[in-house]
């Protein structure tokens, strides 16, 4: 059974990968909070990634942790700088000093959003924030080492916990009879377990005897998110329709709901690289929508 680590479990993707990855070998969990049972890790603490990984010495690491408070990294980049970018490059060379494999978490916000078809991984980065220039930082350090890593870019997380637009809307549904939504900002929203579920998938591939000589073959940027796309709006729309309350949900543009950091206006992915280097193909958005829903 190889040695696992899993960094941040508290959080949407982390809290699904602990349960998807229990299986796949031993895990050890670590957050910044650790509960009974779990190490203590915090990416802000460099020295503590040290102190972790030599104690444990993973044979996989998997980061789910990071500073994703878009709108408040603006006044705290230097905070989400070290978490998102510097944290991820230690963890890389860690991994790369124990011949590790490295799975890291990356977003949609490195890209600015003037295309109009699915960004390729490929496709010029240039974020319009702290937050996403952070994350840039990150897959930057991790890709500057030669540890052999993967970085899933996956873009609007939602799952039935922390804080996130599906719970928002749930709440704000229940609250009002009609709710503004910005309807000109398109992606794909995908479920926390989607994305811990195809992580498992591709771990196990990976971990296979039969990988041991190729894996660095496999080190890269992968985009991974639920299929399709859609608006904020039209999110909104399907949550509500689940609900059981009648509730009207009016288009608005972004100019009606300034943000402190621009979002970009399109930040679809495509998955064609995961599909066809993993066989793997995400459910479209509305399906997982409605299979979260019902669980
Ligand atoms: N949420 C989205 O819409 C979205 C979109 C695109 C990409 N992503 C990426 O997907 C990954 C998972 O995101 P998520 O939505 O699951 O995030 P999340 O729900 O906000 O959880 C973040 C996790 O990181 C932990 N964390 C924050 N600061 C930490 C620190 N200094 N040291 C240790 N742990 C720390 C949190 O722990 P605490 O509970 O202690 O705060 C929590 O466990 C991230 O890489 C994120 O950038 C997310």
């Amino acid at each position: 059974m190889p040695q696992l680590l899993l960094l941040g479990t508290t959080g949407q993707v982390g809290w699904e990968l602990q349960r998807c990855l229990s299986t796949l070998g031993e895990l050890t969990v670590a957050n910044r909070q650790p509960s009974a049972g779990q190490q203590y890790a915090d990416l802000a603490d460099i020295d503590s990634l040290y102190r972790l990984i030599r104690q444990v010495k993973p044979e996989v690491i998997v980061n789910a942790a990071a500073y994703t408070a878009v709108d408040k990294a603006e006044e705290e980049s230097d905070l989400a700088h070290v978490i998102n970018g510097t944290a991820p490059g230690v963890l890389a060379e860690e991994a790369q000093r124990l011949n590790a494999l490295l799975i890291h978490y990356s977003t949609d916000y490195v890209f600015s959003g003037e295309k109009q078809t699915p960004y390729v991984e490929t496709d010029p980065v240039n974020p319009l924030g702290a937050y996403g220039e952070s994350k840039l930082a990150g897959e930057r350090a991790i890709m500057d080492t030669e540890a052999t890593a993967l970085i899933f870019r996956t873009a609007w997380v939602y799952g039935m916990r922390g804080k996130n637009f599906l719970l928002t809307m749930q709440r704000l549904a229940r609250e009002r009879d009609e709710l503004r939504v910005v309807a000109d900002q398109w992606g794909a929203p995908t479920w926390s377990r989607s994305i811990a579920e195809a992580t498992a998938q591709v771990l196990s591939q990976l971990l296979a005897p039969s990988m041991k000589n190729t894996l660095k073959n496999y080190r890269g940027v992968y985009h991974l998110t639920c299929a399709g796309e859609t608006n904020w709006h039209g999110f909104a729309q399907s949550i509500v329709q689940h609900g059981e309350r009648q509730v009207t949900v009016h288009p608005i543009t972004t100019a009606d709901y300034p943000t402190p950091v621009r979002r970009p206006a399109y930040s679809v992915l495509s998955n064609e690289k995961l599909t066809a280097t993993f066989g793997l193909k995400l459910p479209a958005w509305d399906t997982a929508l409605r299979l979260c829903l019902e669980k």
